[in-house]
């Protein structure tokens, strides 16, 4: 999407049933992390190993939301939110990720769905966001088989409790992170450090939301979405004019880093196959062993939409002789390359076009399922003055993205809805409280809530399914 000086100001209205929302996450929003029964999990224990996370931050106490869910469902119908959508702490349901249920975990998920009901609100429910029960950890975590069928029990215990009122299930949160953060380079929880078991992390990621989905399908869900981080692979040249054709070199490396990132998750999940890249990654990393005969089928259990998390486009160029990143095994000879584009404060290039090219792209590979952008938006150094968070930055942030997601859908992309990244201010993972991608700004020694101006702006666009953008808005 170019935009010319003859579109400076324009009108988009989003199709009928549009879903708006935003969403969070169970670690780092809810705190109380020993209360309720709950077990930890791989973050509580990352967290509080020293130089994990910066400033030392965890998310015991994070916005106390726990507590304070009733507050939080009133500020979202305030918002005029359609759709929210919240992971549940795995290990506040099994403490140690096996065995029956804890009533007091269940209990909190189920008043919270009722608080979203009762206000209107559609719940989004994710179960997996990374916060995986500590006991399964160390019993080798996602690079063992079993980890998957614990999984799929802990899928089921949540249908049958929420089952009756919730019809929108996503198994996984970013499998790509899960994996090759967590298991790859390390920056993530559990931070391990090998590329043989971020490859059978991912692949056992995989296999349970396989099972879950087959599980979830069995209890009757309406809806069953995979969420990827997902971006459009490009050269350095391609970030401001997607005309620039790659040199063959180029070429190979934005495919090779696509088939990574992207299809490595989704072909299994929609086709039931891996790209050669990954089998050749894994090949040169351990091996294959852990991909079992009949996996894929499992793999490949039926779902209805792909969430999309995109924050920035990936851009790389071909480096011959590079090692690979400790993040990708298999992108030997790739650079990752800084873009040429304005930056967050999380140093994320904003590049909004990145979002309707891969939208339209994704709707062209995989046909048989909608899209939703299940995560967008930005954390910018936000300030409250005068009881007003004047976020500008990211007002233009959402305002760019949702004219990119705009034309996605114009250009054909099955787009079903869009939800920000976040509601809240939060535990922004290795990056701690400093990071704030709320549209509520969280003042985290009095746990005040203040809506920023994109939150205002926000509400607007929701109650027009639109907005007017450019200069002399009316
Ligand atoms: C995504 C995560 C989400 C949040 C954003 C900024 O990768 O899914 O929890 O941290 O990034």
């Amino acid at each position: 999407m170019t935009i010319t000086t003859m579109e400076a100001r324009g009108t988009v209205v989003f199709p009928e049933n549009f879903v708006w929302g935003a969403a969070t996450a169970s670690y780092q929003i809810e705190g109380a992390a020993k209360e309720g029964g709950r077990g930890p999990s791989i973050w509580d224990t990352f967290s509080a190993t020293p130089g994990k996370v910066r400033d030392g931050d965890t998310g015991e106490v994070a916005c106390d939301h726990y507590h304070r869910y009733r507050d939080d469902v009133a500020l979202m119908r305030e918002l005029g939110l359609g759709a929210y959508r919240f992971s549940v702490a795995w290990p506040r349901i099994q403490p140690t990720g096996s065995g029956p249920a804890n009533s007091a975990g269940l209990g909190f998920y189920d008043r919270l769905v009722d608080e979203l009901l009762e206000a209107g609100i559609t719940p989004y429910v994710t179960l997996y966001h990374w916060d995986l029960p500590q006991t399964l950890e160390d019993l080798g975590g996602w690079t063992v088989r079993d980890t998957s069928h614990r999984f799929a029990d802990y899928a089921a215990i949540m249908h049958d409790r929420l089952g009756d009122r919730v019809s929108h299930w996503t198994t996984l949160n970013e499998p790509w992170v899960a994996a090759f953060l967590g298991y790859g380079n390390g920056v993530h929880a559990p931070g391990r450090t090998s590329a043989h078991d971020a490859l059978r992390a991912a692949h056992h990621l995989l296999l349970g939301h396989g099972l879950a989905a087959r599980t979830l399908r069995a209890k009757g869900a309406e809806e069953i979405m995979l969420v990827v981080n997902s971006a459009p692979v490009l050269t350095p040249a391609q970030v401001n004019d997607p005309d620039v054709a790659p040199s063959a070199a180029d070429a190979e490396a934005v495919q090779r880093i696509h088939a990574l990132l992207t299809r490595q998750f989704l072909d299994p999940a929609l086709a039931g196959r891996y790209p050669e890249e990954v089998l050749s990654a894994a090949g040169r990393n351990g091996g294959t062993a852990h991909i079992r005969d009949g996996d894929l089928e499992i793999v490949n259990a039926p779902i209805d939409l792909v969430g999309v998390n995109y924050y920035n486009p990936c851009v790389v160029d071909a480096a011959p002789g590079l090692p690979a990143d400790a993040a990708w095994p298999g992108s030997e000879g790739v650079r990752f390359a800084p873009a040429d584009a304005p930056v967050t404060a999380m140093g994320w290039p904003i590049v909004p076009s990145g979002l309707s090219r891969l939208l339209v792209r994704l709707s062209r590979d995989y046909p048989r399922v909608g899209l939703m952008v299940t995560e967008n938006g930005a954390a910018f150094d936000d300030v409250v003055e005068h009881g007003r968070v004047h976020d500008d930055g990211r007002l233009a942030y959402l305002e760019g993205h949702l004219r990119a997601a705009h034309a996605a859908i114009t250009a054909g992309a099955d787009l079903r809805g869009y939800l920000v990244w976040s509601l809240l201010d939060n535990f922004e993972w290795a990056e701690g409280y400093r990071r704030r991608f709320g549209l509520v700004h969280v003042d985290y020694a009095t746990q005040a809530r203040t809506l920023k101006d994109s939150a205002l702006w926000y509400r607007s666009v929701i109650s027009d399914n639109g907005f007017t953008w450019g200069p002399n808005k009316p």
